[in-house]
């Protein structure tokens, strides 16, 4: 991924980012079709676009991040070094909706491998979309680029845990399928 000054468009998308809302034509599943036709609405009466995040993208991230971030508290210099790396790693997919103002939101992927699901899985670490900007279909192009983003790269699902959001999901097709454990590591230490 190019991740200096305009990147490549997103697949599914134009170089400009304007969504290309038809490219699965052969696709009749109707969900899969009402998305499609909500997709065409939605670009109809929207400035925003999403694109791959850029080092230009940072502090608007670092913004955002911090608001999202509830177990942890927030280091805004270990979100530089985490910063960094994502954008050098081929296996992590930051997307930016912004419009001319700025930075709405941003979608945090990561591709990693699985024997499972006989290949690798997409895993959806964060999103946010800003307060002012929710109910106007971001956050759903935020999941559909990433799942354009994982289908690229031969992943066999799209997958996230949730505490707050699960309507959200839900609304996009997603569906229930495990319980989340996990326990935090005593060795973090934090700036
Ligand atoms: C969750 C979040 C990213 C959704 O972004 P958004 O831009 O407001 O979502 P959209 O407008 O694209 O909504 C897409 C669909 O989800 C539904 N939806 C979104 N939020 C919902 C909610 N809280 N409850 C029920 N449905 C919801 C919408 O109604 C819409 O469905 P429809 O197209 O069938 O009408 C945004 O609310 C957010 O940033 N929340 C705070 C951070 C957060 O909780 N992130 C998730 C961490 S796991």
């Amino acid at each position: 991924m190019n991740t200096t000054v305009c990147p490549r468009p997103m697949p599914g998308f134009r170089r400009d980012h304007t969504a290309i809302t038809a490219e699965t034509g052969n696709d009749r599943n109707p969900v899969a079709e009402r998305h499609r036709r909500l997709d065409r609405l939605w670009m109809s009466c929207s400035s925003v676009h999403i694109r791959y995040g850029t080092t230009e993208d940072a502090e608007a991230v670092c913004d955002l991040a911090g608001q999202l971030a509830q177990s942890f508290p927030f280091s805004k210099a270990r979100f530089h070094d985490s910063y960094a790396a994502v954008l050098s790693t081929d296996d992590a997919c930051l997307l930016i909706a912004a419009d001319s103002d700025g930075v709405l939101g941003y979608l945090l992927g990561v591709k990693h491998r699985t024997f499972y699901a006989n290949g690798p899985v997409a895993w959806v670490e964060e999103i946010l979309v800003r307060a002012e900007a929710r109910g106007r279909g971001i956050g759903r192009a935020l999941m559909q680029a990433l799942e354009r983003w994982a289908a690229q790269r031969n992943c066999a699902l799209s997958a996230l845990a949730t505490r707050r959001a699960a309507p959200f999901y839900l609304a996009l097709g997603y569906e229930e399928s495990a319980t989340y454990l996990r326990k935090v590591l005593p060795t973090r230490e934090l700036p």
